[in-house]
């Protein structure tokens, strides 16, 4: 016979019972493990440089400014803008779940987690640039001219595909080992943080500048974080996974140029009109001063942040696939499906 237990405490005769297994992927059980302290610093930082959309001076981004068709395509450049950084918020928090659920270090969750934050931040700032130029905009407004007509409708247009990629996305999250997902985060980060650096020397209004500045450093501290946690993933990959993101690479490329160039075929399901109107919008908006470059600084700033991608996926033996629209030459993707495309800014 055991001695009486202290302090209440309950000590089975035959032993405590171990609790059940606990099925997986789940995000339980909780643990704290930390690997690569590179990351836990990043997330100080980010805590450290956390900023606040509602503060900027929104008072001087004034309607009366601008014409009419210098409104519109501003509201047209944020829906589109929103298209990628409006998503970010759900798809980088379902990418936090996920790494709860498949036990990532610590850190990596909390990185997750901070994207997630300032993502937000960024749709923020669509939906108020919106409201300044546009009430009612994207979509939930009468277009009275044949410019407004276009511009709704492409937005509607925009959305459709967008919806396509949040139905693939969700199928495509818990398929793609972190290295594969990875890339792709790394390849819309490449692109968000060459967009915004453009966009900020660009611009001729004191609230964008302000604006793509710090979304832009939030960008690059986003491109930190993926290239960290790549660093640790692309040692030894398979023949097979070096082959999936070849393929995700090209799906980056297409799906990205919306609002980096223009959209190429192969994932884009729009009328024969789109493009067509999109270009006409986007110059309204280049009218206005917002900061978009031309045409061909597009392409030009593009093919480098390619290049930049490039060289870093070269050096893992990843091979890069071939771009034709910006004369890149690589490894021929056929076409390609929503499940394919993983970016976000
Ligand atoms: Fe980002
Ligand atoms: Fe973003």
């Amino acid at each position: 016979m055991s001695a009486k237990p202290p302090d209440g405490l309950t000590v089975p005769d035959d032993g405590f019972w171990p609790a059940p297994r606990i099925p997986q992927p789940n995000i339980y059980p909780m643990q704290w493990r930390v690997e690569t302290a590179k990351l836990a610093a990043i997330y100080e930082k980010s805590k450290r440089t956390v900023w606040n959309p509602a503060e900027l001076p929104w008072d001087d981004l004034r309607a009366d400014d601008f014409t009419a068709r210098q409104r519109l395509g501003i509201m047209y450049w944020f829906a589109v803008l929103a298209n990628f950084d409006a998503s970010g918020p759900a798809v980088f928090a379902r990418a936090t779940i996920q790494a709860f659920e498949q036990h990532e270090e610590d850190p990596v969750r909390k990185c997750f987690f901070s994207i997630t934050r300032d993502e937000m931040n960024h749709e923020e700032c669509c939906q108020r640039a919106i409201a300044r130029m546009w009430p009612g905009g994207p979509l939930d407004w009468t277009p009275r001219t044949d410019l407004e007509r276009a511009a709704h409708n492409n937005i509607g247009w925009l959305y459709y595909n967008g919806g396509r990629y949040w139905q693939g996305y969700n199928g495509a999250v818990r398929k793609y080992p972190l290295a594969v997902l990875f890339t792709s985060f790394m390849m819309g980060e490449m692109a968000a943080s060459t967009l915004f650096r453009g966009m900020s020397s660009g611009t001729r209004h004191p609230v964008f500048r302000e604006m793509f500045h710090r979304i832009g450093r939030d960008e690059s501290r986003h491109l930190q974080i993926c290239m960290t946690i790549l660093e640790k993933e692309w040692p030894g990959l398979s023949e097979d996974v070096k082959g999936q993101i070849t393929r995700q690479l090209r799906a980056g490329f297409v799906f990205l140029s919306m609002i980096l160039w223009e959209p190429p075929e192969g994932f884009w399901d729009l009328p024969p009109y789109f493009l067509a109107n999109h270009r006409v919008l986007m110059d309204h908006a280049r009218d206005a001063g917002l900061g978009i470059l031309s045409h061909e600084e597009q392409a030009e700033n593009w093919r480098l942040a390619m290049a930049r991608v490039r060289a870093i996926v070269e050096r893992w033996g990843i091979e890069f696939p071939a771009i034709p629209e910006l004369d890149i030459d690589g490894i021929d993707v056929d076409v390609i499906d929503p499940e394919d495309i993983i970016p976000v800014f």
